[in-house]
């Protein structure tokens, strides 16, 4: 018979790991909380033509990377390769910019793009984001930084990682930047990268960020973004820094972080780690005054970042946070099949008091599940045999100290609240 897998580049969580997610998004939910943020979910799939909108229609995502389908009455449907675009259409179609001026959110959950897989590359992957919108102020770029730091403090990652920031400035400085940084490159175009020759036509300044050493050391003499801000972008930039800098956030000016996504006006941002190889970027972010707009509803600025979940995993120092896994508190061992309402019963009341308790649906030997409620790392042992039933006790084991005794039935709840006392 077949035997099912797993689709390329898509992974099963499984319970040896889904305890780190768990804590991981305990962390994101605090956080975000913490700074008045709200959770919104929105669907796994959306109208392509929202993505193509957003994203870009030359962007990586939209030309390459989008799971997209025609369904069945013709509307052309896409898997979510990213969340800013739902959020804001969530934004304009519940009008939530009438509940109040500023509008915070937040979410955790599955993204899908078709790129080649490999470490810290996957086809679907999860993310957890944040959404600001309402203010084109410089201290809205501080708010939603310091709630990346504060995760990555959580984690223990600060010293794992770089802040990188750079302003790309207002369309307006984007378009004649555009022009003085493919007259720098004609000259060279036949020298170029099969990608960045594509990019020249379609989005120069992504040539900026490219891999390529020999175009990274020719693009050291081209003209520099910053030359071509207005007062206000240059302003706003170094509000943006001086923030930072108050609130003790290190970060690195890097002229050529430009982004893979078209919305993005003014500042963007991502944090890199070198001990994530290839795929470095942990987070990115930025802001998009314009994409509220461009969405159909009113003009509202929007900022925000995501961050990979598969990445923060792969960075995060298990013994550092402790991250055991939570083991039971009790094992309930229940050797006669006449015994088991009784067992059933006393489980399901401490259960009710909080405690973990697992017990064995097997009916195997007392041999064998004593050396299963050993293996599960459990603190205590309930064992119900013939001769307790008899008695109506129950033997208590403290598999700490192996102290153990017998207990009446009827008291055992008692004698675990003051255990807890
Ligand atoms: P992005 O840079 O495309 O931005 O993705 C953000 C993060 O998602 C990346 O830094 C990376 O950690 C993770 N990521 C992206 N693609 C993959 C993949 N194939 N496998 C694993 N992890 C991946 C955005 O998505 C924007 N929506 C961020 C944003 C929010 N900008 C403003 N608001």
């Amino acid at each position: 018979m077949k035997q099912f897998r797993s689709i390329k580049g898509t992974h099963d969580i499984l319970p040896k790991d889904s305890y780190k997610w768990h804590l991981l998004e305990s962390i994101v939910h605090e956080v975000c909380t913490k700074f008045g943020y709200q959770e919104i979910r929105t669907p796994i799939f959306e109208e392509s033509n929202l993505f193509t909108r957003s994203v870009g229609e030359e962007s990586d995502i939209v030309t390459k990377e989008m799971y997209s389908w025609k369904d069945k009455d013709n509307t052309v449907l896409t898997l979510r390769p990213e969340l800013t675009a739902s959020v804001v259409r969530a934004y304009n179609q519940h009008n939530l910019g009438s509940l109040a001026p500023i509008q915070r959110y937040y979410y955790i959950g599955p993204l899908f793009r078709r790129e080649r897989p490999q470490k810290g590359r996957q086809r679907q992957f999860h993310q957890f984001g944040i959404e600001a919108f309402g203010s084109k102020f410089a201290e809205q770029e501080a708010e939603i930084i310091a709630i990346a730091w504060h995760i990555l403090s959580k984690c223990e990652l600060n010293e794992k990682i770089s802040l990188q920031l750079n302003s790309i400035g207002t369309s307006k400085c984007r378009s004649v930047y555009r022009e003085a940084l493919k007259n720098f490159l004609a000259p060279y175009l036949t020298e170029l990268s099969e990608a960045s020759k594509k990019r020249f036509n379609s989005n120069p300044l992504r040539i900026l960020d490219t891999k390529n050493e020999k175009e990274r050391s020719l693009l050291k003499n081209g003209p520099k973004i910053s030359d071509y801000y207005s007062k206000d972008d240059q302003d706003h930039l170094d509000e943006v820094k001086d923030y930072l800098s108050a609130m003790d956030i290190p970060f690195i000016i890097n002229p050529n972080l430009v982004r893979g996504l078209d919305y993005y006006t003014k500042t963007v941002f991502e944090i890199t780690s070198n001990e994530l190889g290839s795929q470095d970027a942990l987070l990115g972010g930025g802001r998009y005054d314009n994409l509220v707009e461009n969405l159909g509803g009113r003009p509202t600025p929007g900022i925000g970042f995501a961050a990979g979940i598969e990445r923060f995993l792969l960075l995060i120092d298990e013994k550092k946070l402790k991250l055991n896994q939570p083991n039971p508190d009790i094992y309930f061992i229940c050797l006669e099949k006449t015994g088991l309402s009784i067992s059933l019963n006393i489980s399901n009341k401490l259960r009710l008091k909080g405690y973990k308790i697992i017990s064995d649906p097997l009916r195997r030997s007392m041999k064998a599940q004593m050396r299963d409620a050993n293996k599960s790392g459990a603190k205590y042992v309930l064992i119900l045999g013939e001769k307790e039933l008899q008695e109506n006790t129950i033997i208590f084991k403290n598999l700490e100290n192996s102290h153990q005794k017998n207990i009446e039935q009827k008291k055992i709840i008692k004698f675990f609240d003051n255990l807890t006392n």
